[in-house]
């Protein structure tokens, strides 16, 4: 027999050549899987252009026994989620939408295995929590001057220790996101009623003015709902037409496995708020141009440029922090109005950028960066 015909006969009948993509959730007794669907049906659009075979796996559905498992994949025609067997996968991208999910025994038990695994790289191994995030940053002399002082808020003493620092203060759930739960502090030690509290609602914020230490306490455990919380160094941001804004950056890593800057966009607050989230009033504004508004032209190039090198910087320290291979996070950034830079976040699940550029990028580095972890194997 000659080598070529041997080698024809061991091919299996129809070989997968296309590198494997699952997209994990968690699964849904009425939806069949939770998350973002519009987010996942761009990542099976954008992963067949860079030819990858994406689709949606659920931790249930995560075998480790089985060659080939139940997934859904998304057709585009008729607007259904269709239910496959695909090849177990090469990649697991994890987009658990909720942290009560993730923490599931039996998701950490999967999500452990998969690190375990030579057989699949997966992404993005869990949610962040912002008194780790502080914790970490504060670990390294090159990210420490961007971290706002930060402590947890654990008695009426320490906040009183941290107001006498810090006249300003944001109080924020230490797993809390899209602006719940968030209260700022404002003390006026000249006023009969010294302590002014902000509460964040839907879209706007309600305001209790203290007398005494304890009357602040008393509210504050009111509203904070027996969540754990932390007190952070309260930031006087640049504004544009007198509103707040500050600066979401999206770091991922690139198809050589570098960090890189992904986009950079601006959001302002809404005139209520404390906090610049678009459901809750902000709007969306491109970052140069209210850097110009706030700054002039060369100083808005100058804080461009900061803040590229900073998220790079802190996105480095928190892969370092976090003890995980990385993939991408989006981050939460301000500028104060002497021109300096702060970080108050970031997402080890980035939502959707409304920018359509970064969009566009967000979804390709994805590809990109997954071909890169198939290269250099695990
Ligand atoms: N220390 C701070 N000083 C000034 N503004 C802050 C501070 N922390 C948060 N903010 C504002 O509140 C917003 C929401 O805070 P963030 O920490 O991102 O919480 P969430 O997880 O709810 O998005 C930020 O984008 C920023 O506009
Ligand atoms: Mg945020």
């Amino acid at each position: 027999m000659l080598p070529e015909q041997q080698e024809l006969i061991t091919e299996p009948s129809s070989p997968n050549t296309k590198p494997v993509l699952a997209i994990l959730t968690i699964d849904d007794d009425v939806q069949l899987f939770r998350g973002n669907r519009s987010n996942f049906a761009d990542l099976i659009r954008t992963g067949k252009s860079h030819n990858f075979l994406v689709y949606v796996l659920t931790v249930k559905h995560l075998n480790f026994k089985r060659k080939m498992l139940e997934g859904f994949t998304y057709d585009e025609d008729n607007d259904l989620w269709i239910r496959q067997q695909f090849p177990f996968p090469d990649l697991i991208y994890n987009r658990i939408p909720l942290r009560e999910d993730e923490m599931q025994p039996r998701t950490r038990q999967k999500i452990a295995a998969c690190m375990r695994s030579p057989r699949v790289q997966l992404f993005n191994p869990k949610f962040f929590n912002k008194w780790s995030l502080f914790k970490w940053l504060r670990q390294s002399k090159m990210t420490r001057p961007y971290t706002p002082m930060t402590r947890r808020l654990l008695t009426q003493e320490s906040l009183k220790v941290m107001m006498r620092e810090f006249p300003y203060l944001y109080l924020k759930p230490i797993s809390g996101k899209a602006g719940h739960g968030i209260m700022t502090i404002k003390v006026q030690s000249e006023k009969s009623l010294p302590y002014l509290l902000k509460v964040q609602a839907d879209k706007k914020s309600v305001t209790y003015n203290c007398a005494t230490l304890q009357q602040l306490w008393q509210r504050i455990k009111k509203e904070s709902g027996g969540e754990r919380y932390i007190a952070q160094q309260g930031i006087r941001l640049a504004a544009f037409n007198d509103r707040r804004f500050d600066l979401r950056a999206l770091v991922q890593k690139n198809k050589s496995g570098q960090w890189d800057l992904s986009g950079l966009g601006a959001r302002v607050a809404g005139s209520l708020s404390i906090t610049t989230h678009v459901p809750r009033g902000g709007s969306i504004e491109d970052p140069q141009k209210l850097l110009v508004s706030a700054f002039g032209q060369d100083e808005a190039r100058r804080l461009l440029g900061k803040t590229r090198s900073a998220a790079l910087m802190i996105a480095k320290q928190i892969e370092r922090g976090s003890g995980h291979k990385l993939a991408e996070m989006s981050m939460d950034l301000g500028v104060d109005r002497t021109g300096g830079i702060w970080f108050f976040e970031a997402n080890a699940k980035p939502m959707k950028f409304d920018e359509p550029e970064i969009r566009k990028t967000s979804l390709d580095r994805i590809f990109q960066y997954g071909k890169y972890l198939l290269r250099s194997k695990k």
